[in-house]
């Protein structure tokens, strides 16, 4: 269990605990810090019984204390819970339960659902199937949970957070985790829970219920991706690992189904209007299908962050399409704009790697984003991967006219050349490392390289960093802008050279640092003080490169700052939490 909750430690990563059931007694332990620091000081891998549960949290109710990490127990301590998600009305709960005498220990939200078990079972002859029952029945909000009983019964639910099961080797061999990371490494045999699904592991089996009660049955599948992904390798960190695979996942990306990318395209074709959604760095990218799909495909689209998208829903109707891209596909944004856009009649097309994910199935029809498990919490190779499905969506549907995708050589080679000026940018890395703000600056398709380039020295860094499109600097930006101010201008020898160049000039005699990147070797480097000179691509193929140097800069940023890259505070890899 401990080498499981290292391996899903990128959800969350301010506490853990672990409780398990032995000869009818619920032990726990549990404390603040990362998998192998708690580990260290309780021992939790010396822990003993017949099954266990484990916890790794991000906090979102109270604050990061070993009394309000997980697993939570009822009043008795004869049942253990540990819970992903939300519950909205824990108050209420709390406030019924404490009447009827239990007492809470912990500020979580989480907590509520031991003590309601509790209170279910002693209202019902310790019937533990009715008592899940009737529990699921009264969470508002969403959740995945497990509970463990003194009896050695294991019990889970899932409503809008992913639950799964593993099927082990063994007869009485079950795991059962919110990624199939957790339990990888032991089963490929796995059953994907839908929403309401209650499963009661007692000593005949598995079963699955709804939240009727009602037997269900869920299919067995065999989960693809091999174990060898979630391993850091020769690399010092995850982030690194994962900044260095794009020479190969990009490609990967590029492979698609042709059923799939047919079915995807036809129901792009025959849209009126066109939403693209997504958060966070999946945004980003939606900001540059913007761009391609209308400059090669001619369709036009509409990019708008998840988290804004049920504000705007109304001119969605049936003939509608939104296009929802997310590395985990758990996104709770994510997932909530597709709901919003399905209530107006819309046609869900997804982009996901993870696909087996809540929005692969919400979708009408999806695309395997296929670059491997990500394991850093900032998004980097799921980012450029998410771009190359995007090309390959535009090159579908302009008949290759824009040729893209065509010509693969020229880019695998052009990122080997741009991952080996990782030593030139992690020296600016060393120079620029207390930098107060970084701008970065660019226009038309390089914009969403900026504002993600910005995203990644933010996470990773902690520093305040701001993505500028390069004609709004007059408007009021540039304000900003002094001796103290790193700013990075993404100014490659394209149709955007000249306007950029000149910005780059109004800057530079504000008194700046400049770091320019650019593929236009050496005449501008007496503008800038550092300059990363990247490989000369096609126009259309300059952001899988740029974004390259950026994402190196803020993991050295980072590494110069003594900021675990893998780890950044107050993030979680996967944001199931509104
Ligand atoms: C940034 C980052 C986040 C995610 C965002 C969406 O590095 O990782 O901004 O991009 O939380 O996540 P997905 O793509 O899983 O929906």
């Amino acid at each position: 269990m401990v080498e499981a909750l290292k391996r899903m430690e990128y959800r969350g990563y301010d506490s853990v605990g672990i409780a398990t059931s032995k000869a009818g007694k619920i032990l726990t332990r549990k404390g603040v810090g990362k998998v192998a620091e708690v580990n260290s000081v309780l021992h939790l891998d010396e822990m003993s019984g017949e099954i266990g549960i484990g916890h790794t949290r991000w906090a979102t109710h109270g604050a990061v204390t070993s009394g309000n990490a997980h697993p939570h127990t009822s009043c008795k301590s004869d049942i253990g819970v540990v819970h992903n998600g939300l519950i909205e009305n824990y108050q209420e709960l709390k406030d019924e339960l404490s009447k009827n005498g239990h007492a809470f220990k912990s500020e979580t939200d989480s907590e509520v659902i031991a003590h309601l078990l509790e209170h279910n079972m002693s209202i019902n002859n310790n019937d533990i199937k009715g008592a899940m029952v009737n529990t699921c029945n009264r969470l508002k909000g969403s959740f995945a949970f497990v509970a463990i009983f003194d009896n050695s019964t294991l019990c889970g639910a899932r409503f809008d957070e992913p639950l799964i099961v593993g099927i082990g080797k063994g007869k009485d061999e079950f795991f059962v985790s919110s990624d199939v990371l957790g339990f990888l490494m032991h089963t490929d045999q796995a059953v994907f829970l839908d929403n309401r699904d209650i499963i009661l592991l007692e000593g005949n089996g598995l079963s699955i219920v709804d939240f009727d009660g009602k037997d269900v049955s869920r299919p067995v599948t065999q989960v693809a991706w091999e174990l060898a992904d979630s391993d850091k390798g020769n690399y010092a960190y995850f982030t690194l690992k994962e900044i260095h695979k794009q020479v190969q996942t990009i490609f990967r990306s590029m492979q698609q189904k042709q059923k799939s990318m047919e079915s995807f395209c036809n129901i792009l074709k025959s849209a009126k209007d066109v939403y693209v959604t997504g958060s966070g760095t999946s945004y980003h990218s939606a900001l540059l299908a913007k761009h391609i799909l209308s400059k090669y495909s001619r369709i036009r689209t509409e990019a708008i962050m998840s988290s804004e998208f049920q504000y705007s829903t109304e001119s969605l109707d049936e003939n509608s399409v939104i296009i929802a891209i997310s590395q985990s596909g758990e996104t709770a944004d994510v997932l909530k704009s597709v709901q919003a856009a399905r209530e107006k009649g819309a046609k869900v097309l997804s982009i996901v790697n993870v696909t087996t994910s809540s929005l692969a199935r919400l979708s009408d029809c999806f695309l395997e984003v296929n670059c491997g498990p990500e394991i850093g919490v900032a998004a980097t190779k799921s980012f450029t991967s998410q771009l190359a499905v995007l090309y390959f969506i535009t090159d579908s549907i302009s008949g290759n006219s824009g040729g893209i995708t065509t010509n693969s050589t020229e880019l695998s080679d052009a990122i080997q050349q741009t991952l080996e000026l990782e030593p030139i940018v992690a020296e600016i890395a060393k120079e620029t490392k207390s930098a107060r703000d970084i701008y970065i600056v660019g226009r038309s398709i390089h914009f969403p390289i900026c504002l993600e380039g910005a995203l990644k020295i933010k996470e990773l860094a902690y520093i305040h960093a701001e993505g500028i499109a390069a004609g709004e600097l007059k408007h009021g930006p540039l304000a900003l802008i002094d001796k103290n101010s790193v700013v990075i201008i993404l100014n490659p020898n394209d149709s955007t050279y000249t306007d950029t160049v000149s910005n780059a000039h109004v800057i530079k005699s504000r008194g700046a640092i400049l770091i320019g990147i650019s593929d236009k070797s050496k005449d501008d480097d007496k503008l800038y003080d550092h300059f990363i000179n990247i490989p000369s691509v096609r126009e259309q193929l300059l952001p899988l490169i740029e974004i390259i140097p950026l994402q190196i800069l803020a993991y050295y940023l980072a590494l110069s700052n003594n900021i675990d890259p893998d780890y950044p505070r107050n993030l979680a890899k996967s944001v199931t939490v509104n």
